[in-house]
């Protein structure tokens, strides 16, 4: 459920039309919801057993404003780098609730994040849980580490957003998990204290979490079997959501249901890191249609976001429902388009052959469920500046970031003495 609704007509983000937006900060432009994140995260909290930490992914959508409305809620953050550690702390996330994820942690980041304070590193390599290690005795400080485990399960999503195969870099392995655990176990700068996972994004079945889960449960048993005092798990993130009407990932309740039964009797700290979930329908892409072309085969709506603002159907082929923001008439004249950007590469394209109602230049669209993944992965190429990001609340919108501007990109860069 998100609070992007037609009224009178008009595509409205809570109770803010989305062409008033348009017309203060121009087009593109990205637009989140307030009470849809908060929804969001309160759902998805109270689907979780009392007492877990729910470290939202900020990977997913790094808006300061984002994480702010989120950390007043409660939340902890999942990163994955020293500038996310400052993004989160920035937007008021206290470092008792954060956890640090990721393959290729460097030795400042650690540094900083053991001065920080922080509750967990994610450890994903022996070599790893070596550097923690000496940099936290170096620093007087024992540092509390969970081993992220690969636990080789297909989470049935597209290739490039799974993690949980043996084949994928992320994680250590199954086979070796033990014998990483002993070998933790003897570094007098750790405090080795859980069990962590992450299988993938936006998956949209039980199964592979059920399977994930119940051999993370094994191992805490044996693991404490064999001596080690386990008491933190952290099952990550990866829950899908319906981009596409008609589609039904489970809901958080059931995937809570399957939480709850994963944790029964093992008496541990629980620790989940929901991204998408959290924000992905809270935030859509707005653009203008600069052209409708005829071409000998298709129709192309070319739009003035392009794959540089938002790169998720050029990177994973995925599906963004696209809606005009003008609410067409009943039984408009619908077309298929080609809705496609101004970059200048064939995979700048937002939707191949798709059914929409009849547009003409100058007509806003409305590019849905774009607060995951959307302006965090955006670049500057072409030379196209950021697109500004605005925060919704009730009848009030803020401009959180404003748009890049070609000149600020220009003056961050400088001449060699020979070219100066
Ligand atoms: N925890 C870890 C360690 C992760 O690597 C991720 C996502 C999450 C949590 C959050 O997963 P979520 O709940 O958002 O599924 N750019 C891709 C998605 C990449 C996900 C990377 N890791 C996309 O646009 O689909």
């Amino acid at each position: 459920m998100n609070h992007f609704d037609y009224r009178g007509g008009i595509l409205c983000a809570e109770d803010v039309p989305l062409p008033e937006i348009a017309r203060a900060v121009g087009t593109p432009f990205y637009c989140y919801s307030t009470a849809t994140l908060e929804r969001h995260y309160r759902v998805f909290e109270a689907a979780m057993p009392p007492g877990t930490l729910v470290a939202y992914a900020v990977k997913a959508n790094g808006n300061l404003s984002v994480i702010k409305t989120l950390a007043k809620l409660g939340a902890g953050a999942d990163i994955v780098s020293v500038g996310e550690l400052q993004r989160v702390m920035a937007g008021g996330v206290p470092p008792s609730k954060i956890v640090f994820s990721g393959v290729g942690k460097k030795r400042a980041e650690i540094a900083a994040a053991l001065d920080a304070g922080i509750f967990q590193f994610n450890v994903e390599s022996e070599p790893e849980l070596d550097v923690i290690n000496e940099i936290a005795l170096a620093k007087g400080q024992r540092a509390a580490v969970a081993l992220r485990i690969n636990p080789d399960v297909d989470a049935r999503t597209h290739a490039k957003i799974s993690t949980g195969k043996a084949e994928n870099k992320f994680g250590i392995g199954w086979s070796r998990a033990q014998a990483a655990y002993a070998y933790a176990a003897k570094l007098p700068g750790l405090d080795v204290a859980g069990v962590a996972v992450h299988i993938g994004s936006q998956i949209t079945e039980l199964e592979p979490f059920r399977q994930t889960f119940s051999k993370v449960a094994d191992l805490v048993r044996i693991l404490r079997a064999a001596g080690h005092k386990i008491s933190r798990v952290d099952l990550g993130g990866g829950l899908g959501v319906p981009y596409k009407t008609g589609m039904a990932p489970p809901d958080p309740s059931s995937y809570g249901e399957l939480v709850r039964a994963a944790v029964d009797g093992l008496d541990v700290q629980l620790t989940v890191e929901p991204g998408r979930l959290i924000t992905a329908n809270a935030g859509v892409l707005i653009a203008e249609v600069i052209y409708v072309k005829q071409g000998d085969e298709k129709a192309f709506v070319i739009l003035d976001a392009g794959m540089n603002d938002l790169i998720r159907p050029a990177m994973y082929e995925a599906w963004h429902d696209i809606v005009p923001v003008r609410q067409p008439a009943q039984g408009v004249q619908r077309r298929v388009y080609d809705v496609v950007g101004p970059v200048c590469e064939s995979a700048d394209l937002f939707a191949r052959d798709r059914e929409l109602p009849a547009l003409s230049a100058g007509d806003l669209v409305a590019i849905l469920s774009t607060g995951a993944y959307g302006a965090v992965q955006a670049s500057g190429y072409n030379a196209r500046p950021l697109a500004p990001e605005i925060l919704v609340r009730g009848r009030q919108f803020a401009v959180t970031r404003p748009r890049e501007s070609v000149e600020e990109t220009i003056a961050r860069e400088r001449w060699p003495e020979w070219l100066a």
